[in-house]
């Protein structure tokens, strides 16, 4: 352990876009790991709610001075944000709503960061690349190709520019279970697989899909190691969105007969997607010690919390 803990106060992590299910992993693994002080800021919650451990406030994004208060009130050490607007399609369409969420937001963290002297781990994407010749490392040169990709980018350069101590955690295709209801292409073929009509995936599009608890163990390490710059996080395996989705059929027991094979360009998604994407992890696996889940090993994991987020909920 290298941190520094002063005057016995508790060590603070403050977690942004709480309802996220990065967040929610991430939330899940230092709880279970450490007895530090959580801070969760969500838009989705509306009354506060404080214990020992934790404290949750109602965030409004647009509502830049109440935050300010409750990161005055809390001083926390680190600030983890995983808030933005993650819909790709979406962020080509409301420009002015995606610059706002991932990029003046993650200006306006900076300065709270500033303020409060807290260190800032935040996510990005594979997406600031082109997918020409994927997978990437961290020292790519990115080149995007969409809206999204452009904002993140512009997000990541913020935060490489600020003179704050900054980790950058870029991942692609994140997947786990969400209590939610987030949408994501795992969640997204689980449902198309359930209703049994035959639906299109891409073969020419390729990534390492990523299970969350493996981004909430990179934050950990990283606030444990206090390291900085930029951290490439993804799932053990590289492989195309139709092949993903045929491991989910196999797992979930479903038939992979109704998954229908086809290209990118029949599919006309709105924003242009970068083809050959995905991360090469070997930074994590060798300074931070994290070994990322096989899809197997991760759809098996995924299918676990599904089951047991069900009984939960049965038995409240
Ligand atoms: N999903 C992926 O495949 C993927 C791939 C690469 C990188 N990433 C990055 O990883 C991070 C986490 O992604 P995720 O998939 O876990 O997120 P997610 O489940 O899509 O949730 C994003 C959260 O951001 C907050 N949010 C939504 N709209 C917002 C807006 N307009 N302005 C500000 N915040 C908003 C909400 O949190 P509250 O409801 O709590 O307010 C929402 O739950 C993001 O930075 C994303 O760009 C994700």
């Amino acid at each position: 352990m290298e941190l520094n803990f002063q005057d016995n106060k508790p060590f603070k992590v403050l977690i942004v876009g709480a309802r996220s299910k990065t967040a929610e992993a991430i939330t899940r693994i230092l709880r279970t790991e450490t007895a530090w002080k959580l801070i969760l800021l969500s838009s989705g919650v509306s009354l506060e709610e404080h214990s020992e451990y934790i404290s949750i406030y109602p965030t409004n994004y647009n509502d830049l001075k109440s935050t300010k208060e409750i990161f005055l009130r809390e001083m926390p050490d680190v600030v983890v944000n995983t808030a933005a607007m993650t819909n790709v399609d979406g962020c080509e369409l409301n420009r002015q709503e995606a610059w706002q969420a991932n990029v003046q937001w993650v200006e306006f963290l900076l300065r709270m960061c500033k303020i409060t002297d807290a260190r800032l781990i935040h996510f990005s994407t594979d997406y600031v690349f082109d997918g020409l010749r994927g997978p990437y490392t961290e020292t790519d040169v990115p080149n995007p190709i969409n809206y999204y990709g452009r904002t993140k980018l512009a997000g990541e350069n913020l935060c490489r520019l600020s003179n704050i101590p900054c980790a950058i955690i870029r991942t692609n295709v994140v997947y786990g279970v969400s209590s939610y209801e987030h949408t994501d292409f795992a969640q997204w073929t689980l449902a198309k697989l359930r209703e049994g009509e035959k639906f299109n995936v891409v073969t020419d599009q390729f990534s390492n899909p990523t299970l969350t608890d493996d981004l909430g163990l990179v934050v950990y390490r990283i606030i444990l190691k206090e390291r900085g710059g930029i951290y490439n996080a993804a799932g053990g395996e590289w492989l195309n969105r139709y092949e993903f989705a045929c491991k989910i059929a196999h797992t979930f027991q479903f038939s992979s007969d109704i998954i229908h094979p086809c290209v990118t360009d029949d599919i006309r998604q709105r924003a242009k997607r970068p083809l050959r994407g995905g991360l090469i992890t070997l930074k994590a696996e060798t300074d931070l010690g994290v070994k990322p889940a096989t899809v197997e090993s991760g759809l098996i994991t995924l299918r676990q919390q599904i089951l047991s987020l069900a009984e939960s909920e049965k038995k409240r």
